[in-house]
């Protein structure tokens, strides 16, 4: 296969998530700890772009598995609108690849001043971001070079997971998270599927990319990812959002892609592609389980669905490098952006 800086770090994933889960332990499980002698009540998650897709997928399997909420922040709240929040109570973890975003740096300064327990999740070591937080959780995804983050989230998404099963102690997570690695390399081996489907959708100028739960963020994630590197409008939703009126906007042949892993969101994913089909979308379902014999493309299955996020956005990224090359277009030269963004 051809091949780019994209590329490559796209195929290093399974050998980054082995690294982030063996050498980013030790931090993980110091932060669980403080987090329990603190009493910890509640997670907020400051994040942007891909981290912040990645910060939607902590949204969820903490609340499922840890049982305490978590949201998201706003940083506009104390970057433009200076307004002081009670974070009492609270873990704040900053979520940066390049740890230098002043907005997300500005949330966890302030939410530390106001009496929450702080750590950063980057793969920076002396960033900003790491110096202001607490605690540091690294990706150990090594340098990443390529604007298209890929590797930085897939092990930002590991480390959420065995924080998640540290906290929670869940068994099903702990064991997933051993052979993640693994499932992520056959999560891999679509790649000459991927470049055919590829090849399908030269002329679309937009696609639908859906699911819900917690896969949503794997459905964000692949819109940024096939937006910024081949600059087809994608539109990401959930799909309990869909039904609630963009559902409308859709018409003949507009490419829906759609994940429907094993698990508690399958079912649902199944009516709203039947319902697309009605509408004569094309419909392209990456699934898993009992419905992936209707599949453009099989989902690996890394024996809970609660891991499910941390493959599932593999054949995602291959799709957006492979539509970007078929358009002519150059994956690690996105027009107009640079590696780090910086937002206030
Ligand atoms: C990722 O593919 C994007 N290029 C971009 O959204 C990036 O994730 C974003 O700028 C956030 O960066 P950070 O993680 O360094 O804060």
């Amino acid at each position: 296969m051809s091949s780019s800086i994209m590329h490559d770090e796209i195929f290093e994933q399974p050998a980054a998530l082995t690294r982030a889960l063996t050498e980013g332990r030790s931090a993980v499980t110091a932060l669980v700890a403080e987090a329990k002698r603190r009493d910890v009540r509640y997670l907020v998650l400051a994040a942007r772009g891909t981290s912040d897709n990645a910060a939607t997928y902590a949204k969820y399997l903490i609340q499922i598995t840890c049982g305490l909420p978590a949201a998201l922040a706003a940083p506009s709240v104390h970057t433009l609108y200076q307004a002081d929040v009670d974070y009492r109570g609270a873990l704040v973890i900053g979520v940066s690849q390049s740890g230098a975003g002043e907005d997300i740096n500005e949330v966890v300064a302030r939410a530390k001043k106001a009496g929450a327990l702080t750590a950063a999740l980057t793969n920076t070591a002396d960033s900003r971001l790491a110096q202001e937080a607490e605690h540091t959780l690294l990706c150990h995804a090594g340098v990443e070079k390529a604007v298209a983050a890929t590797k930085t989230y897939t092990t930002t998404l590991a480390l959420f997971a065995l924080l998640a099963a540290e906290w929670s102690g869940h068994n099903e997570l702990h064991r997933g998270l051993e052979r993640i690695a693994d499932v992520a390399a056959q999560a891999l081996t679509v790649e000459a599927q991927v470049q055919e489907l590829a090849r399908t959708l030269i002329h679309a100028e937009r696609i639908l990319t859906v699911a819900r739960g917690l896969h949503l963020c794997t459905a964000i994630e692949a819109a940024l990812k096939l937006a910024e590197t081949s600059y087809i409008t994608a539109q990401p939703f959930s799909s309990a959002d869909l039904l609630h009126g963009p559902i409308a906007s859709v018409a003949f042949n507009i490419p829906c892609l759609l994940f429907a892993p094993k698990g508690q969101t399958a079912a649902g994913i199944a009516e709203v592609a039947g319902s697309l089909r009605q509408k004569a979308a094309r419909v392209l379902l990456l699934a898993g389980g009992d419905t992936e014999g209707a599949a453009a493309l099989p989902l690996a299955d890394p024996g809970t669905e609660l891991l499910s996020p941390i493959v599932d956005i593999l054949p995602a990224q291959l799709l957006a490098y492979h539509l970007t090359l078929a358009r002519g277009l150059d994956p690690d030269n996105p027009r107009g952006l640079t590696k780090v963004t910086i937002t206030r």
